[in-house]
């Protein structure tokens, strides 16, 4: 492996929000979905470029960075995207939320498939709309839809469905079969399909394929907002940048108008680092998933070996979804960070308590000290 992805940096003095948030006591980040990695050297070697000219005026989308990300999309996936299909924003996160205001009339509801990423929550509240949460099943550790409840649930007033895949927390990669249950659905009911696919260059599971939802069949096409972005992947969620991807040309015309005066202006440099990572950053994007492969096999192993713990995934990304419910903790987010000093997300921010959510996106030797500590913290426990 050419790059070193074991190197230990230190990102306090840089007001890192994963690393302030436990900088008093002796706690290790492991919560927010950002990795402890330095990004691409191609990716600051083209912002000191940028840089070094000096100025940083008011900056047009580089047609050159639509271009290589569409170029991406086709090699990892085979979807096709056209050019003008793309809205360049700045997050995926304001991509959620100009979608509910897109999609959905006030009086209008989402469907939520919890446990989710918060935002998913937030955005029809921010919205002012509304949203009904159904629950994604835990089959063996791997969470999956429980397509009988969603019929159950649906009415009239639901017209968007949120897709999180790969999923945040579960880090489940949905399969065809999957898609397709869900397609079948909202085409009856005529309902468009939000789907965050922030995750998917980030696949760990050898026999998993990322299949972009709306590149099933055409009403898909033409009822969906893809949202996709370099901001995972190569470890720049300090320049927030991504994709909404409108094959349909008037929810498109809705979405942009819903951005304008309130949705920034992408930042000039986060458009540089991210034509970097699409056109330069391959090989560092291969050896990124050899290591996160290896630290998910150490988390897996050693999480599945202590007693009321127990651990599947994910199929893709750097975030572990820690089942609970047998440690007979009732609150064990503060077990982790208390006892055993090592600062997981809780799962209740995703909808569900009994779980906690650990960030493996960092150097082996941190992750095996707070295996060391979990590992303690549970064998002390009375
Ligand atoms: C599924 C998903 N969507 C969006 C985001 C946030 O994206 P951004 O920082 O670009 O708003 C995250 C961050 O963890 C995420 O997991």
């Amino acid at each position: 492996m050419k790059h070193n992805f074991d190197l230990i940096v230190s990102r306090k003095e840089t007001h890192s929000t994963k690393w302030l948030k436990f900088s008093e006591q002796d706690v290790i980040p492991m919560w927010i979905a950002d990795m402890d990695f330095v990004c691409p050297s191609e990716i600051t070697s083209s912002i000191s470029e940028r840089v070094d000219q000096g100025i940083f005026g008011y900056t047009n989308t580089p047609s050159s960075l639509t271009d290589i990300f569409i170029k991406r999309v086709k090699e990892n996936t085979d979807w096709t995207i056209n050019k003008d299909w793309i809205v360049w924003i700045p997050g995926g996160v304001v991509g959620l939320n100009v979608a509910c205001k897109t999609v959905l009339a006030p009086g209008e509801m989402a469907m939520v498939p919890s446990p989710i990423y918060a935002p998913f929550s937030e955005a029809p509240e921010n919205m002012e709309r509304g949203f009904v949460k159904t629950h994604l099943q835990d089959n063996q550790g791997r969470l999956e839809f429980d397509v009988e409840a969603i019929k159950t649930l649906l009415t009239e007033d639901i017209k968007m469905f949120f897709l999180c895949n790969p999923q945040n927390p579960g880090g489940t990669v949905f399969n065809q079969d999957e898609i397709e249950e869900i397609s079948v659905i909202c085409e009856q009911m005529g309902i468009i399909v939000c789907s965050d696919e922030i995750h998917s260059d980030l696949i760990l599971d050898d026999d998993v394929k990322h299949i972009p939802y709306a590149s099933l069949n055409s009403y898909n096409k033409e009822n969906s907002i893809t949202i996709m972005g370099p901001c995972k992947t190569f470890n720049i969620a300090g320049f927030p940048i991504a994709t909404a991807i409108i094959p349909n040309q008037t929810l498109r015309q809705d979405f942009i108008r819903n951005t304008k005066g309130i949705v920034a202006h992408i930042d000039s440099i986060a458009f540089v680092a991210a034509e970097a990572a699409y056109s330069d950053a391959k090989e560092w994007h291969s050896d990124l998933i050899t290591y996160l492969k290896s630290n998910k096999e150490l988390l897996l192993e050693r999480i599945n070996n202590i007693a009321g713990l127990s651990l599947r995934g994910p199929e893709a990304g750097f975030l572990a979804w820690i089942d609970c419910s047998n440690s007979g903790l009732e609150n064990p987010s503060e077990f982790f960070i208390k006892e055993a000093k090592v600062g997981v997300y809780d799962g209740a921010w995703f909808g569900d308590k009994n779980y906690v959510r650990l960030n493996f996106g960092c150097p082996r030797s941190i992750l095996e000290e707070a295996l060391d500590r979990i590992e303690k913290a549970f064998s002390q426990r009375n």
